[in-house]
């Protein structure tokens, strides 16, 4: 098979939720389709974990089966499915947002007895500003929830995204009957067992006590209004990330998962072309490239190793091939030490666009940096900084360790494991991060990495706004909307809440905040 082959069977996607709406039962039930593990059941001690990627190595140690943490990999229906976990819960940080970047699509689980929540709405900003295809599967049909209609109006208002149900259900809880799957022109009836029965819409009516049921009535009424009045399905919109076919079943039952991942697999996009230096780098280009999303330490504590995890964006990966890290233009070879990220553990021989590979890290790599073959000299577009929510102040406890102190601060923030600030006028460290998981790992790599105990001083949730620098005045701000600047020395200020922003737009008109979800979508035309 040709490379080009290759690269159009992967589907490479994240599946993003908010706690316990269902990714981890979702996610099971699509490895159960892979036989990457024998047999169902619910994955037990996820929440002792202190870590979110304990999930897999869980499952891994009950079932006997190897999934490492945080990339599952499997062949299905002809294609190479590539599932990378994203961390929810407390363990989230920024590298759940990076993971994003390495995706060319997202499954978004929702409770149906819940609609959207706030985890969901941060994760699914990112996918938008990014343009990412977005899926939808609503969970726990089994459950008495919402309406479909009602689920499906928060959708489009709260998020802002144009719905199109693939399939549509009849009744829910108790009263479930199954769905509709507009996408087959067939009816799959919900039985109570794991088996799903199909019937073709035109021998629905061999089946009157389904028919003449008054829930499979109203559930047809409602799809009649769905037909006549909702949005067409329009692949191009899909793509783009303005639509999101949306699915309604059960992960735990399991029911509609099957004919979810089916449709989803054959929409869902091949490796797109990225931006690089030397422009767009279609997946079809011959020559190997990937960039690195993410860096995980201490994956295994008994020797301290750091593994890059690669997206590879053209090309064929091969196990001891030389490749170039253009950041330094220093030539590596990706031989014995290189570790996989696959459906069996150890190395694989070999990688295309869309998969993603685990390397060896010996301190070399940084979060965005681009490795290429052959005569390539470019890179791939620097990954956004996304906008920390928790903020702390950061002081080393004993002060003769100033030293290490700012070498720990100085590597981890080059690395991008923190987000670093400092106050406008004092030697203040304040540190940015998205989720409190993120602390907890500064803190522990300062101590075991840089020999530093540091002390952490909360100054709570914060709004950041940036703001141009000819337009700081600094009688303008005091403790509550605290100016400070980022690692480039640009100004930005630390709102305390919500009410303190708008008072602050209303008051100064003319000052320009910048928000910085905005501008990413915006294509960092703030550079
Ligand atoms: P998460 O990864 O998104 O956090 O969610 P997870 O799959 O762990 O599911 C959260 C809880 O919701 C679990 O129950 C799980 O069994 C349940 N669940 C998932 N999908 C469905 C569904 O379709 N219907 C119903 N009724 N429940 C569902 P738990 O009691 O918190 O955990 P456990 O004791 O079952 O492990």
């Amino acid at each position: 098979m040709t490379i080009q082959e290759e690269m159009k069977k992967r589907r490479t996607f994240a599946i993003i939720s908010h706690p316990d709406a269902g990714k981890t039962t979702m996610t099971e039930k699509m490895l159960l389709f892979g036989n990457l593990i024998r047999s169902a059941g619910t994955v037990k001690g996820k929440k002792s974990g202190k870590f979110a990627t304990s999930d897999w190595m869980e499952i891994e140690k009950q079932r006997g089966i190897s999934v490492t943490s945080s990339v599952m990999n499997f062949p299905y229906q002809g294609y190479q499915v590539n599932i990378l976990d994203t961390p929810g819960h407390e363990d989230f940080s920024e590298d759940t947002y990076r993971t994003l970047t390495a995706v060319d699509s997202v499954v978004m689980v929702i409770d149906g007895t819940k609609g959207i929540e706030a985890q969901t709405l941060k994760l699914f900003k990112v996918c938008k500003m990014r343009g990412i295809p977005i899926f939808t599967f609503i969970n726990k049909m089994d459950r008495e929830g919402r309406e479909p209609l009602e689920l499906m109006e928060e959708i489009e208002s709260t998020l802002n995204i144009e719905t199109y149900p693939m399939t549509w259900p009849v009744g829910m809880g108790k009263r479930f009957m199954g769905v509709f799957d507009r996408e087959n022109d067939q009816f799959v009836r919900y039985t109570g067992n794991e088996e799903e029965t199909y019937i073709p819409f035109s021998e629905l009516d061999q089946h009157p006590d389904l028919t003449e049921d008054p829930t499979y009535q109203e559930a047809e009424d409602e799809l009649m209004l769905v037909d006549e009045a909702g949005d067409g399905f329009d692949l191009e919109k899909v793509m783009k990330g303005e639509q999101t076919p949306v699915f309604f079943g059960s992960a735990l039952a399991p029911f509609g998962v099957e004919t979810f991942f089916n449709t989803f697999i054959r929409y869902a996009p091949e490796p797109a072309p990225r931006r690089s230096t030397e422009g767009v780098v279609s997946p079809e280009h011959e020559e190997f490239s990937g960039f690195i999303f993410k860096i995980q330490a201490n994956m295994n504590p008994q020797h301290r190793d750091r593994i890059a995890f690669v997206r590879i964006c053209s090309g064929k990966f091969e196990r001891g091939m030389n490749v170039t890290l253009s950041r330094t233009g220093k030539a590596f070879k990706l031989a014995q030490s290189q570790q996989f990220v696959a459906s069996s553990r150890g190395t694989v021989e070999e990688g295309y666009a869309g998969d993603i590979i685990g390397i060896y890290d010996p301190n070399v790599y940084r979060i965005g940096d681009t490795i290429v073959t052959g005569k390539q000299n470019f890179e791939y577009d620097e990954l956004p900084q996304f906008p920390p929510e928790l903020f702390k102040k950061v002081t080393a406890k004993n002060v003769m360790k100033s030293k290490q102190f700012k070498k720990g601060l100085e590597q981890l923030v080059q690395e991008g494991a923190i987000q670093l600030f400092k106050h406008y006028h004092f030697e203040d460290y304040i540190i940015g991060a998205v989720g409190e998981l993120q602390y907890e790992v500064f803190e522990y790599r300062m101590k075991n990495e840089y020999n530093v105990e540091i002390e952490l001083t909360s100054i709570g949730e914060r709004i950041p706004r940036w703001l141009p620098e000819d337009q700081v005045d600094e009688s303008m701000f005091d403790d509550r909307n605290m100016l400070v600047l980022d690692r480039e020395q640009k100004p930005l200020v630390l709102f305390k809440n919500d009410f303190s922003l708008r008072w602050f737009q209303d008051k100064h008109e003319d000052v320009e905040l910048i928000d910085l979800f905005e501008v990413n979508k915006y294509d960092q035309s703030y550079e």
